[in-house]
């Protein structure tokens, strides 16, 4: 049966069950490096809230998972065009816990330009924690405009402005359970 899409989609890039099958192997991936230990996982807001909820219940399922996963969450805002960040990243709203001696890992929802996670890992490195790891669910290698390291990486994103599963344009379309494709129309100029 045909899918009806929101006004503004133009198609389906990413299923919700692909989505759910990367989110499943990035969780095989931490739990083998983590088995037996204690892990924190820092939710990127906005756009993480989605794949960090989604990670953390896979990881409770996988094999030789963590002994406890905790969960914390960052918010940070860069600059920029409805296309394109500008790479001026600010932090908006600060972890709940402290990070000191704790084994952490940063999960985002995309990484395009790299700013955000490479400001990201600079400012909780400071802060000793036993170790820093960083989990993307969709990687867009395009437009890397900063070498940063991402540990843990679900899928490649198409190089198109993709909304869904916590991606949003203006605010919109953030709670679509799947990855789409925005109609080019519906962007400025
Ligand atoms: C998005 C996304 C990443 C960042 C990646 O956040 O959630 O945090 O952009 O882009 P970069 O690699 O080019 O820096 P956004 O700034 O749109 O905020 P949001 O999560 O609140 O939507």
């Amino acid at each position: 049966m045909q899918q009806t899409l929101p006004p503004g989609i133009e198609r389906v890039l990413i299923t919700a069950e692909e989505l759910a099958d990367a989110n499943r192997r990035m969780a095989a991936a931490i739990a083998g490096d983590y088995a037996g230990q204690s892990i924190v996982l820092v939710g990127v807001l906005k756009g993480a809230v989605f794949v960090t909820a989604d990670l953390a219940r896979a990881l409770a399922e996988a094999p030789g998972a963590p002994t406890d996963v905790q969960l914390d969450f960052i918010a940070v805002s860069s600059y920029g065009n409805a296309h394109r960040s500008s790479g001026e990243v600010r932090l908006v709203q600060d972890t709940t816990h402290a990070i000191e001696g704790k084994h952490v890992v940063i999960v985002e929802d995309i990484i395009d330009n790299g700013h955000t996670l490479h400001y990201l890992r600079a400012m909780l490195g400071n802060r000793q924690p036993a170790s820093l790891r960083a989990a993307v669910l969709l990687d867009k290698p395009y437009h890397r405009a900063v070498d940063v390291t991402v540990d843990y990486t679900g899928l490649t994103c198409p190089d198109e402005f993709v909304v869904g599963y916590g991606l949003d344009y203006q605010e919109r379309y953030r709670t679509l359970p799947y990855l789409a494709k925005l109609r080019p129309d519906v962007l400025p100029a």
